[in-house]
């Protein structure tokens, strides 16, 4: 192959005199783009050295890389989460009884459509990307008329100027007043909340677990210990400060229980509250100042073990403290809807109680079923309501007894519908837990307690 700028020497002889022709060859037209072409490496040629390509190239990626990196940072993980309140007056809707209580269909049901208008509003505009999630925290009477209070939360950019962000809101919240059947007065009054004020709203209210506290997207119940403030209404109600019974937190001063706990010791001086995961170390420990069994709780067939215990003063709800929301007495439990029941009871039968809460995750089996001659033959009286696994692996056990059996309503609202009464041993095939009905007992409680 021939080299760039190569001489060529051709020799002539002419009358003696020697001739000497000498030929630069021409340049061929692809050596002038030297990268393309391999030839020697000499110092001279250091521009084009495979070493600064190389340099250059990683370059390149790099600031395309870091490019990347930043855009995906302000673009995803820049982001703040904000929580707004605002009242919504419905117009055409007459105030009835059946609001009172967040367990009544009419209340479900108002509360279910207003919170499908605001997100939908929410999605159809520019905000659509920012908006999360909506919660009605409650419904009251004004006039003949009702009010909506609801959160709003919303993730939009750190640097998004919250004071442009609540009129965006107020701009999306005014169409809403001519969308739907619902006559909604248009929302004059929107207030930016912080987490705190957020989570005051939604644990003063019935039935709220740490996903709706947080109007978080998911919701999760995994494993069988529990963590902080899952099951804000278990209480440990402890004689002499040791466990003995679970309770059910249904007001900042009435815990609901079973009957059967105060048999041997009603005294209501030897017992205390305790509330939190742990029992051996409560975030809060009540005296308790009175003690209502129900008059016809029988101890042969365990009818109508239930109980009230009062509180010597009011609890404080915070995140890992709150009520539980009470079903209406109507209220119908499906067979094979999934419920959950916690406590701190034994892990095998005659076992030891343990001291950090734990969960289960059981199906309710119907009344006829659970009377089946495999069963409990016709012990399951109508006050009472069963729950299990087929295999009887997950249950309630000693130590468990007072403490709630829970449901989630379409709204994410829990409610008790079970307290932990008897059963068969623990955890075997066709033997369920038998809960206290707590539907049945629905009116006693209001008697009682006026919850
Ligand atoms: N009576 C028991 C107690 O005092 C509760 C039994 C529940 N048993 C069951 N298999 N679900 O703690």
């Amino acid at each position: 192959m021939l080299a760039v700028g190569e001489e060529e020497t051709y020799s002539v002889v002419k009358n003696d005199v020697r001739v000497t022709l000498r030929i630069r060859k021409p340049v061929a037209f692809f050596s002038l783009i030297p990268v393309l072409r391999p030839r020697p490496v000499t110092p001279q040629s250091r521009f084009f050295s495979p070493f600064v390509v190389a340099f250059i190239v990683i370059t390149t990626v790099l600031i395309l890389a870091m490019t990347i990196g930043l855009l995906i940072h302000f673009l995803a993980f820049d982001k703040k989460t904000y929580f707004y309140h605002s009242s919504f007056q419905i117009l055409n809707v007459e105030y009835t009884e059946a609001l009172n209580s967040p367990a009544t269909q009419e209340y479900r049901h108002l509360s279910e459509r207003i919170e499908s208008m605001i997100t939908d509003a929410f999605r159809e505009s520019n905000l659509r990307s920012d908006f999360i999630r909506t919660h009605v925290v409650k419904l009251r009477k004004e006039g003949n008329g009702v009010i909506a209070d609801a959160v709003m939360k919303f993730r939009s950019s750190k640097r998004s100027n919250r004071r442009s962000m609540k009129n965006r809101i107020h701009s999306v919240l005014r169409i809403l007043s001519n969308s739907g059947s619902l006559e909604i007065a248009p929302s004059n009054e929107i207030t930016s909340l912080t987490d705190q004020d957020t989570e005051n709203f939604l644990t003063q209210e019935c039935g709220a677990r740490p996903d709706l506290i947080t109007l978080s997207e998911e919701r999760i119940i995994g494993g069988t210990l529990a963590e902080t403030g899952d099951w804000p209404w278990q209480v440990s109600l402890q004689l002499n400060n040791v466990h003995h019974c679970g309770g059910i937190l249904i007001s900042n001063l009435w815990v609901l229980t079973a009957a059967h706990c105060f048999r041997s010791y009603s005294n209501p001086l030897q017992w205390t509250a305790t509330f939190g995961v742990s029992t051996i170390r409560p975030i809060l420990r009540v005296r308790v100042r009175t003690i209502v069994s129900h008059n016809n709780y029988r101890y042969s067939t365990r009818d109508n073990d239930i109980a009230v215990v009062q509180l010597e003063r009011p609890v404080t709800f915070n995140r890992n403290i709150h009520r539980v929301c009470l079903p209406a007495a109507t209220q119908i439990i499906l067979p094979g809807s999934v419920a959950y029941v916690t406590g701190w009871g034994s892990l095998t039968y005659g076992g030891n109680t343990v001291t950090d809460l734990r969960q289960g995750q059981v199906r309710i089996v119907s009344n006829n079923e659970c009377n089946e001659p495999a069963g409990y033959g016709g012990s399951v009286l109508p006050g009472m309501l069963c729950a299990g696994v087929p295999s009887g692996a997950v249950d309630a056990c000693q130590g468990d007894s007072g403490g709630p059996l829970v449901q989630e309503d379409s709204r994410r609202l829990w409610f008790v519908v079970g307290i932990v009464s008897w059963g068969y041993q623990c955890g075997l095939p066709n033997k369920p837990g038998v809960y206290t009905r707590v539907t049945t007992y629905r009116d006693w409680i209001r008697q009682q307690t006026g919850v």
